[in-house]
């Protein structure tokens, strides 16, 4: 599908599009901070009335309505019939960490480190966190190359096969190249012959395109976490990790909304966790995230756009934009240095493997024309509030 022209979607974000525009800035960037819809701030107003107008009863809403709807509206994209195992936190590294405090002090044989596998391009919180368990004797990180892209998923079984790690950890969507995970019941499958616990990543995914019908054999087995702040469009503060089927972990890193009834009883030992997904849960939060992502998936209900109609949306931009670069061949940028596939399941943004990524991005910020870049990979993303005008002025910038 193409949109030609201007975008009827654009009305959803007309305080940040009047602001911008005024500007002369276009913003490429939905996958990091693209520009939020004007629900956006309904929500948070929303959350801030709450706080006023029920004080301490607003966490009984808090738990009794604006989560359980989140929890309903992730469950529906992510194909679970399990909202209620539906973690929440304010970062997906407060999520992963928790998962990994399941191994803090244990070790798999006296003297046998505790072996987690993962990929070379996972992103900075997960690598740094990794990186730096690895440096205690307690814990092994196996790193497999995600480069060759097409004998990765053989290596990582091959891996898994040769060194039965415990915990693997791997994107669904890879954030620097937007490669996307082929084949991931397959792969799942193969890592849960030896590991306990598979935690996928799939903050590129969930939002960027629909993954109800890839993830079926999947979210049952799985820890699959992700976030508010790129395309779910609500911010900071907003991260969601579905448990597998039948969890029944007692995370060692644990607070006290992880089992609200020791408030009144004291905590007992050995100490109690919640059902579902609030056995992961921390300590005290602000919701106001929750509240922005429910209104602003509200206003696009009531606009009948979805997760497909913003994919299929950007597919438009991306092909028209991938000729119009055909079509000028002066442009730095060529449809030959894409770091990932054109086919689906596909990334909301395309990536340029280029040594002059930088560079490109820089000249386009002096033109008030803001993508970004990774190392030598340069993302340029498309989202629901751009059209075919914005796409000539990139194109238009780049010749
Ligand atoms: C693949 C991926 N996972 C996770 C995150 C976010 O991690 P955190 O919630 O720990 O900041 C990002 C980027 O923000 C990402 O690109």
């Amino acid at each position: 599908m193409r949109t030609v022209g201007i975008s009827p979607y654009r009305a959803l974000y007309s305080r940040s599009l009047d602001r911008h525009h005024s500007r002369g800035t276009l913003w490429f960037t939905p996958h990091s901070h693209g520009l939020r819809p004007d629900a956006y701030y309904r929500g948070h107003q929303r959350a801030a009335q709450d706080a006023l107008e029920l004080a301490d009863d607003k966490w009984g809403k808090i738990f009794g309505e604006i989560f359980p709807a989140a929890q309903d509206r992730l469950a529906g994209w992510l194909g679970s019939a399990r909202p209620r195992d539906i973690a929440f936190a304010g970062s997906t590294h407060e999520l992963v960490t928790r998962v990994l405090s399941n191994y803090s002090g244990v070790a798999r044989a006296p003297g046998e480190p505790i072996r987690i596998l993962t990929s070379d391009q996972e992103f900075h919180s997960a690598t740094r966190q990794l990186k730096r368990l690895a440096e205690l004797p307690s814990v092994q990180v196996d790193v497999v190359p995600l480069t060759p892209f097409e004998t990765f998923t053989e290596r990582v079984k091959q891996s898994v096969r040769q060194n039965h790690p415990q915990v693997a950890l791997l994107s669904h969507v890879f954030f620097q190249s937007g490669r996307v995970l082929p084949d991931l019941a397959g792969l799942v499958q193969s890592l849960s012959v030896y590991c306990e616990r598979v935690i996928i990543d799939g903050y590129h995914a969930v939002g960027a395109f629909p993954v109800d019908e890839l993830l079926p054999e999947v979210i049952d087995k799985v820890y699959y976490v992700g976030g508010g702040y790129k395309y779910l469009m609500a911010g900071e503060g907003m991260c969601y990790m579905s448990l597998p089927k039948g969890c029944q972990d007692r995370p060692v890193n644990t607070g006290w909304m992880a089992h609200f009834e020791s408030l009144a009883t004291g905590v007992t030992a050995p100490v109690p966790y919640s059902e579902g997904g609030m056995r992961y849960a921390g300590a005290t939060f602000d919701p106001a995230a929750f509240y922005r992502f429910l209104a602003i998936w509200q206003a696009l209900d009531e606009a009948a756009i979805d997760i497909a109609t913003i994919h299929q949306h950007v597919i438009g931009l991306q092909t028209y934009f991938l000729e119009q670069l055909d079509a000028k061949p002066e442009t730095p940028l060529r449809r030959s240095q894409l770091a990932h596939a054109l086919t689906e399941p596909r990334a909301n943004f395309l990536c340029f493997h280029t040594d002059q990524a930088q560079a490109v991005h820089d000249r386009l910020k002096e033109r008030n024309i803001r993508t970004d870049y990774r190392g030598d990979f340069l993302r340029i993303g498309f989202g629901l509030y751009h059209d075919e005008m914005d796409v000539d002025q990139l194109v238009s910038a780049l010749s």
